[in-house]
């Protein structure tokens, strides 16, 4: 055991500091008072491996590195500001042995002020990015070694075997792949400068929401399967009071956040902004709190209907901040492949027991690939967005769309470079295609509050309802029903009375129409003339002039 220690100490010989010496046996400490020598033992050997501080100059600390009664190398950051007895009070907790001399813990606590180090390191009290170098309790990755120096029980952690236990099985299945892909993304947030957001999975209950949840958390870390264990799954209840801590805490990471339902209904949609903006609130004595976040949730309702029962109403600025994402994918809820399981509810059990086991490999080695080779991976990264991008960017794509294409995109980048990495189990462009069919059911979700969207759809559904009723100019097809207009070398000239009455029912038409200009399906005369001039048998007339391409639109 003792040669044992001592390698592991990284020790050889016994070390002089000041009236302490290190070796085999611990820390003992050379008394002598009263002119007659003798060695105090204290504890078990323990060092300081290094002197750190923050990449402010602030949160001084050492690095302490011990053995625990089972030979086990254990760490401990130990802030300079804490206070002595808490520190014994962790170490003893953690497997220090500490002798049983009246005066050990009170020599402890002088060797452990006055112990010093040659070696200078970088801590950081909440995980992500530190320069160059990435930080995780317990792990560095990346060029500088960082300590963690803040709490470490914050749900990260690792355990079995990710790939062929969850991620094999999350093929063929958009909304586990995509919510995987979420956890991969957010330590690329600052790799390619995008802002942090969310993500919402609705629908019925016990359709496979929390399941796909425990994927992405899954990723990163342990789902606990009984209360009181960690768990890197959060809900909105227990985390109200403390949403600002625990941003911090997933700082460059994903927050799984499961069941909407329980939150706040009159908070909620700030709290969505907070979260993805980054920025806690201004404390009289405390610097404000930052982060760069994202995140995901689940609810059988959306934001809006959750809101409401506050009697708060939406903006466009929380839903483009939480997109959300429809989970009734099939006859099998949100799943799409249930692989060899006789039901979708077996499958979804599997699938939690699986989360359970088998966690956090995948995103270390993301990790670690992603800060040795940093360049690569952004190159990499913007050439998979890209893609997306131009694979799904509806023609005259405009508001809120670019903005949250974005964040679907590089979720689908993430998940690329993961599986490229063979961390994933996935097939080349699963991610890619997981992501495309989640944006496309956010394309119709925000068709429920984006003003624009809600026209274009509003006009695309009328022209299709009254196809028959728009004379074909220079053709012979005869009219069903009253005219509503007239259909004229790829557009739609629609009756001003017919746009007024019919199509904007109730809405002022100069509002229908403005909204029409700017996702680009309206031909004006030009600026505040909303009506086109058009030649009809001879005659001019006014009219809304509509592009036929509005019947593509999505
Ligand atoms: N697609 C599905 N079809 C049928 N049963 C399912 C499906 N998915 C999950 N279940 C069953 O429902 C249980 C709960 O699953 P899960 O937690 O994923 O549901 P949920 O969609 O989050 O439901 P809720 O909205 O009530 O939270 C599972 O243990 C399983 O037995
Ligand atoms: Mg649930």
């Amino acid at each position: 055991m003792k040669t044992r220690r001592n390698k592991l100490l990284g020790v050889n010989k016994e070390v002089i500091v000041g009236d302490f010496k290190i070796n085999n046996d611990g820390v003992l400490f050379k008394d002598t008072r009263d002119d007659i020598e003798q060695l105090i033992p204290i504890c078990s050997p323990l060092l300081v491996k290094a002197t750190t501080r923050n990449k402010e100059g602030n949160d001084w600390g050492k690095l302490l590195i011990f053995v625990d009664p089972e030979g086990q190398q254990k760490m401990y950051h130990m802030a300079s500001s804490k206070n002595q007895n808490a520190i014994i009070s962790d170490l003893v907790h953690r497997g220090l042995a500490v002798s049983s001399h009246s005066r050990s813990r009170h020599l402890l606590a002088q060797y452990l002020r006055s112990a010093p180090s040659q070696n200078m390191m970088l801590s950081s009290s909440i995980p992500g990015w530190v320069k160059n170098s990435f930080v995780l309790p317990y792990n560095s990755f990346g060029p500088d070694e960082v300590v963690f120096s803040g709490d470490p029980n914050i749900g990260f952690g690792t355990h079995g075997n990710w790939k062929t236990n969850v991620g094999k099985f999350c093929r063929g299945n958009s909304r586990l792949v995509f919510a995987a892909s979420v956890a991969f993304a957010a330590p690329l947030m600052r790799v390619v400068g995008i802002e942090g957001g969310g993500f919402h999975f609705r629908g019925l209950s016990s359709k496979g929401k929390t399941t796909a949840l425990q994927v992405a958390a899954s990723v990163c870390g342990k789902v606990a399967t009984a209360p009181g264990e960690d768990s890197y799954l959060l809900n909105w209840k227990s985390t109200a009071n403390s949403f600002e801590d625990v941003a911090q805490s997933h700082n460059d990471a994903v927050m799984v956040i499961d069941e909407l339902g329980q939150a706040d209904p009159k908070s909620v949609g700030d709290i969505c902004y907070m979260l993805a903006n980054g920025q806690g609130k201004a404390r009289m004595g405390t610097a404000k709190r930052s982060w760069r976040v994202l995140f995901i949730t689940s609810g059988e309702i959306s934001l809006a209907e959750h809101m409401s029962k506050a009697g708060v109403e939406t903006m466009i600025g929380q839903e483009v901040r939480l997109l959300e994402i429809g989970t009734d994918c099939t006859e099998h809820g949100l799943f799409e492949n249930i692989h060899s399981s006789k039901s979708p509810a077996e499958f979804s059990n599997r699938m939690k027991a699986a989360t359970a086991n088998h966690y956090g490999l995948p995103f270390k080695k993301f990790l670690a690939h992603l800060t040795s080779n940093t360049g690569t991976v952004e190159a990499n990264c913007r050439a998979h967005m890209e893609s997306f991008v131009q694979a799904v960017m509806p023609q005259n794509a405009h508001g809120v769309v670019p903005r949250a294409a974005l964040r679907f995109a590089l979720v689908a980048a993430a998940g690329e470079i993961a599986t490229e990495r063979k961390l994933t189990g996935w097939r080349k462009g699963e991610a890619l295609r997981a992501a495309k069919k989640c944006f496309a059911s956010w394309m119709e979700h925000r068709k429920t509050f984006d003003p624009v969207a809600m026209t274009v759809d509003k006009v695309q559904k009328f022209i299709l309802e009254n196809n028959t009723r728009f004379e074909l100019v220079g053709g012979k097809v005869r009219l069903n029903g009253s005219k509503v207009g007239y259909q004229k070398k790829g557009k739609f000239l629609i009756l001003p009375d017919v746009f007024r009455d019919s199509v904007c029912a109730g809405i002022n038409p100069e509002s229908v129409a403005d909204a029409l200009e700017r996702a680009g399906y309206l031909e004006t005369s030009g600026p505040n003339r909303k009506k086109k001039q058009e030649r009809i048998d001879g005659q001019l007339a006014y009219f809304y002039s509509v592009p036929d391409s509005i019947l593509k639109a999505r």
